[in-house]
């Protein structure tokens, strides 16, 4: 197949190393990539987020199947530009991928399908928001309610704080006001080609910055793949209460979800509750639910894009286990400096490497951004796998850089 990626990130990588490994070979473009993507596949400098581009360019490559990895493109009709021009692509359409940058629209779906999650309030004013936070009560949870990066979310005890936070994203739109849910977080990731949905295998992601679960919530700091504690039954009880009524709620409003439907759960007390959906591949999850899959990859973006995932058996996972760590620059997530060179790569075994922001600077890679790298790798055991992380990323150099040391820890005997 003639495949194009498109993003520029770690889950991009990810994806594409996972298609590199199928026994059948593909011709794979990403669009615009990175250094990483660059040193295996082909890149092409063209604008994820416009669909007239990214149609036009498709067709003039006989493109078969285009991949969508990051929500802006979603958000800003991609898929639907491609779809209505009779190209495959995996990736809701603008009015599903609300799903992700909407969390007013995802609460309103989740109620009218019955989907459990927590209490929330939407907040247009900062008295409304202030309301909502006394109403609510410690810890506060408040949420800007469009795209954030994942910076839109602050969950703490200090009011003040709170507060600030409402005010600070109220200048950007609304604000959600939610009840703190307290439990293991779960993501699960799920193909839905608008009616059928296919589970893959649960990860966990690590959001604080530092050990412990210490500092502000970033993108993700790393992430294990399976999750041993989980209750038997759990996909498919996510599957029934959460995934396909979600999926049949999207497709009665005529707005099919198509792609990849993240669930963020968390399992409380009082059973599974949905904090949030998004509406693409996870990251850093995707680098550890991927080289566990023995299902080629290909053959499911393209069956959800096709509408024939009903033909599909359910996906296959191999029992080894996945950890990874994301290495992040010094600052981040507030203000990452980028630049610095990152030295060592050559040196590591036993590993891959999912580049995130990286460039290529006269031979040698220097950090773009704030979630630099992901160092993945696999093993009998996540003692093993944690092993062969931490080996690597000792032997890894960027001045200033910072990952978390405990991930996967919990799991690790
Ligand atoms: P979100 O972007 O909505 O997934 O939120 C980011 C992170 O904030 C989640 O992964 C949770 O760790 C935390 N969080 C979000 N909503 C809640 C909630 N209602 N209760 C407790 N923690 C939450
Ligand atoms: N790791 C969280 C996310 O992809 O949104």
């Amino acid at each position: 197949m003639r495949i194009l990626v498109l993003g520029s990130g770690a889950r991009e990588h990810a994806i594409i190393t996972s298609l590199l490994s199928e026994p059948t070979a593909h011709e794979i473009t990403a669009a615009p990539g990175n250094a990483g993507i660059a040193a295996v596949v082909p890149v092409v400098a063209l604008d994820p987020t416009r669909g007239d581009v990214v149609s036009a360019y498709a067709l003039d490559n006989d493109i078969d199947l285009v991949v969508i990895g990051p929500e802006a493109p979603l958000v800003a009709g991609v898929a639907d530009a491609l779809r209505q021009r009779g190209i495959a692509v995996f990736g809701p359409g603008k009015a599903a991928a609300a799903l992700e940058g909407s969390k007013t629209f995802a609460k309103r779906i989740m109620d009218d399908a019955g989907v459990p999650t927590g209490k929330a309030t939407r907040a247009g004013t900062i008295e409304e928001a202030v309301a909502a936070i006394d109403e609510y009560g410690a810890p506060y949870v408040v949420k800007a309610d469009g795209l954030a990066a994942g910076k839109g979310v602050l969950v703490t005890e200090d009011r003040d704080a709170a507060v600030a936070h409402a005010d600070f994203w109220l200048a950007h739109g609304a604000v959600l006001v939610e009840e703190f849910l307290s439990g293991q977080e779960v993501s699960l990731f799920l193909l839905s080609d608008g009616h059928t949905v296919l589970p893959l295998s649960p990860a966990q992601d690590y959001k604080r910055v530092f050990d412990g679960d210490e500092g502000p919530n970033t993108g993700g700091m790393g992430a294990y793949s399976p999750l041993p504690w989980l209750p038997e039954g759990f996909v498919d009880e996510v599957i029934d209460t959460v995934a396909i009524p979600t999926v049949r709620q999207l497709a009665s409003e005529r707005t099919p979800f198509i792609g990849l439907l993240y669930c963020g759960l968390i399992v409380t007390p009082k059973g599974v509750k949905v904090i949030e959906f998004n509406a693409r591949f996870g990251d850093p999850e995707t680098q550890v639910v991927l080289p566990r899959l023995k299902t080629p990859l290909s053959q499911l973006l393209f069956a959800t894009a096709s509408g024939e995932l009903a033909s599909q058996p359910r996906p296959e996972f191999s029992d080894d286990v996945a950890v990874t760590v994301v290495l992040a620059s010094e600052g981040y997530p507030e203000e990452p400096v980028t630049g610095r060179p990152i030295t060592g790569l050559s040196d590591v075994q036993n590993v891959t490497i999912a580049h995130a922001a990286t460039a290529l600077v006269d031979g040698t890679y220097v950090a773009t951004g704030g979630r630099v790298l992901s160092v993945v790798a696999t093993g009998r055991t996540f003692s093993e796998a944690r092993a062969r992380v931490y080996l690597a990323l000792d032997a890894i150099h960027l001045q200033g850089g910072h990952y978390r040391r405990d991930i996967a820890v919990r799991v690790s005997e």
